[in-house]
């Protein structure tokens, strides 16, 4: 009886864990100094993430959208240190012997060994592939660094199978394959580590429209099968679609909406989001949409305005839009759906439609 109990309470705590999520980024800032002169002294600042926070949930992805130069890539370089934050939390929740721990302040050691939870996909599969490597090297280092002393060959082998890459390719060079099979080298690569988390940086950006669909399958399949969460980060709103369960949308280095994947249709409140969806037909094929054609400059991240961001663009700006940054604030609406965007329901509240903007229930949508 006392075991059933113990066991019964290990489930609940695990239950727990699964619906909390396994990273939390917290007003996270990455400025750039610019120098000028000839003693290169700090004029401004490029201010290129300019304090955002979100959450990523264990086997969930969250995509993150916007214009290029919106400060995208450097949120996935922020999080895994390839460039430093000036400000903010990374909070890492994922497992059960470092349970709370930011990754921006842990020391060396410490994050050496968190290290492997989380993994990166790029854009570009050639240049991210060594090509003296074999595919065989390529993905066993990452064995071997994760998995000292297991069966190498094996692993290698099933992960190869998972991104569907044949046996025989096993021997060759990244040169001997195309744009689409490099990037299942890639997928297959990092997560060889078995991470938790997996950020792909414009995965499917290079790729032709078909090759597109059987990488982002096989993403979709992997999560399945190995609960891995990921941030899906593109300028495609129509790719992002397919995979996210999520939506953030970024704009200037903020993040102006996050949003449930199903209100990516009629469900969006935030004046931006509504443009960008509207410039892509793709997004819903066969939907006729009228374009929102932004009249107006988009400001330098160096010198964006106070106050919000957008009101250089924005239809319906008033006068606190001027001088007070509006914050992200959770809609209140009554559709707040608790399903995922295949209408699976978690029995939990994870996912809540927050935008940012002061004139929000006085819009037109
Ligand atoms: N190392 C850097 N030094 C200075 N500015 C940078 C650096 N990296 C990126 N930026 C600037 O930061 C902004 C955001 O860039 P980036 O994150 O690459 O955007 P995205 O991935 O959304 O296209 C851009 O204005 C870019 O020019
Ligand atoms: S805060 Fe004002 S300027 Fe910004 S999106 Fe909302 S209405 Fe437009
Ligand atoms: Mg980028």
């Amino acid at each position: 009886m006392l075991k059933k109990s113990i066991f019964f309470n290990i489930d609940l705590m695990f239950r727990e864990i699964r619906q909390n999520p396994i990273l939390s980024v917290r007003n996270l800032k990455v400025h750039f100094p610019v120098r000028k002169g000839i003693f290169k002294t700090v004029a401004s600042h490029v201010k290129a993430v300019d304090g955002i926070s979100f959450d990523l949930h264990a086997g969930k992805t969250l995509g993150l959208v916007g214009e290029s130069g919106c400060g995208k890539t450097t949120v996935a370089k922020a999080l895994v240190k390839l460039v430093q934050a000036c400000e903010g939390e990374v909070i890492w929740k994922g497992d059960s012997v470092n349970f709370d721990t930011d990754l921006l302040n842990a020391p060396s050691k410490k994050l050496r060994k968190l290290r492997k939870h989380i993994q990166m996909i790029f854009q570009d599969p050639f240049s991210s592939l060594d090509p003296r490597m074999t595919v065989g090297n390529i993905i066993g280092e990452a064995v071997k660094f994760h998995h000292p002393g297991s069966n190498m060959e094996k692993i290698i082998l099933d992960y190869m199978e998972m991104t569907g890459l044949r046996r025989e390719y096993f021997k060759r060079y990244p040169h001997e394959f195309s744009g689409g099979q490099r990037q299942r080298i890639g997928i297959a690569r990092a997560l060889a580590t078995e991470p938790a988390i997996v950020i792909a940086d414009e995965p499917v950006s290079a790729l032709d429209v078909s090759v597109q669909a059987k990488v982002l399958n096989i993403m979709r399949d992997l999560q399945k099968r190995l609960d891995v969460s990921y941030l899906f980060i593109t300028h495609d709103l129509s790719v992002v679609r397919h995979i996210s369960h999520e939506i953030a949308v970024m704009y200037l280095g903020d993040i102006v909406e996050i949003f449930p994947t199903q209100k990516l249709k009629s469900g969006t409140k935030h004046p931006y989001t509504r443009a960008l969806i509207s410039s892509v037909p793709a997004v819903f094929p066969g939907q006729k949409r009228k374009e929102i054609i932004l009249e107006g400059e988009i400001p330098s991240p160096m010198d964006a305005p106070p106050g919000c961001k957008f009101q250089t663009r924005c239809p319906y700006r008033t006068k606190p839009c001027e001088s007070i940054r509006p914050m992200l604030k959770p809609v209140p609406d009554r559709d707040e759906i608790n399903s995922d965007n295949r209408g699976q329901n978690h029995g939990a509240r994870i996912y809540t439609h927050r935008v940012a903007c002061h004139n929000l229930g006085r819009l037109p949508f």
